[in-house]
Parts: structure tokens; C-alpha cells; sequence
């Protein structure tokens, strides 16, 4: 199948040390595993995928400068930065495009600090809890949003 539409996939800080990470939170899958079974799901769909990995809210934040003309969607995972980071918020919001939130783990029964997102309004989505699947249905979730 043709790949169609563009997906950004941004992984934010402490993402680049999953396998090393809590396995009940986060599986046992690295970086690299994760990123090929969303190739997997992406190339099923139809989709293009390109992944994006940095531990730096600055280079997090000048990706998302970077993005116009290059993608149509976003799947973000931007780790903490989730539940603070307005610099992050604020460049999504330049980004202007459709954007799914995930997290591999289920982030609302855990510490009361992780339940907040300060970029969640700006999403047309959001997974929490599914581990690597829940990549695969931000995947769906951006589809449906491009057939609108
Ligand atoms: C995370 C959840 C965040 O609270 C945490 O800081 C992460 C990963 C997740 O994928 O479950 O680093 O975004």
C-alpha cells in the first residue's frame, strides 16, 4: 500500500531508556523495538511514519518549530514534559496540527501529578495504558482525523 499521510512520532525525555525502565509501567520493548512495531501498524494503515527522540525540552520544543510542511499529524509522548512543560504546550499549539497524546503507562492510576496534561486540550486525542498498542490506535485516531 502507498504510504499517504505524514505522522511525527515524538518520544520526549527518558522514552530513549525504555527496556531499562519499569517493565509493569512501561513494558519491556526498547526504543528501537517500539519504533518498529509502530512502523509495523503505520505501514498496515497506510501511514508514514518518522520518529523524533531527544532528553531536551529546547530541541523538543524547535522539532515542533520545524514541522510545518513535513508532517499532517503528531503522536507525542512527551514524558514528564506532559504535566509541566508550557514551552512544549506552546510550540504544539504553533505546530498546528492534528496531535494524538500517549503514554505507555496508564498515567491516571498512578501519582496524582502525572494525571495532569497541560498540552491535552491542544490533542484530538489521547492513550494512556496500553503499552505499545496504544501507538497503534493514536495511529487510528489520526487516520480518522485525515478522512474528515
Ligand atoms: C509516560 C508517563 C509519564 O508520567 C512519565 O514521566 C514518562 C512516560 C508514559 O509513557 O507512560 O516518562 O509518558
Amino acid at each position: 500500500m502507498e504510504a499517504g499521510h505524514r505522522v511525527e512520532v515524538m518520544h520526549g525525555v527518558n522514552l530513549d531508556q525504555l527496556g531499562r525502565r519499569d517493565p509493569d509501567h512501561y513494558g519491556s520493548l526498547t526504543l528501537t523495538q517500539l519504533e518498529l512495531t509502530i512502523s509495523d501498524a503505520a505501514a498496515a494503515l497506510g501511514l508514514a511514519v518518522r520518529f523524533f527522540a531527544t532528553n531536551h525540552e529546547g530541541a523538543f520544543v524547535e522539532h515542533l518549530h520545524g514541522l510545518e510542511d513535513l508532517a499532517d499529524g503528531l503522536i507525542l509522548n512527551p514524558g514528564a514534559w506532559t504535566h509541566y512543560s508550557y514551552a512544549i504546550r506552546d510550540a504544539l499549539e504553533l505546530a498546528a496540527l492534528p496531535a494524538v497524546e500517549v503514554h505507555l503507562s496508564d498515567v491516571d492510576s498512578r501519582e496524582s501529578w502525572r494525571r495532569q496534561s497541560v498540552i491535552g486540550d491542544l490533542c484530538v486525542g489521547r492513550v494512556a495504558g496500553r503499552g505499545a498498542d496504544g501507538y497503534r490506535e493514536a495511529l487510528q485516531c489520526l487516520l480518522k482525523e485525515f478522512s474528515r
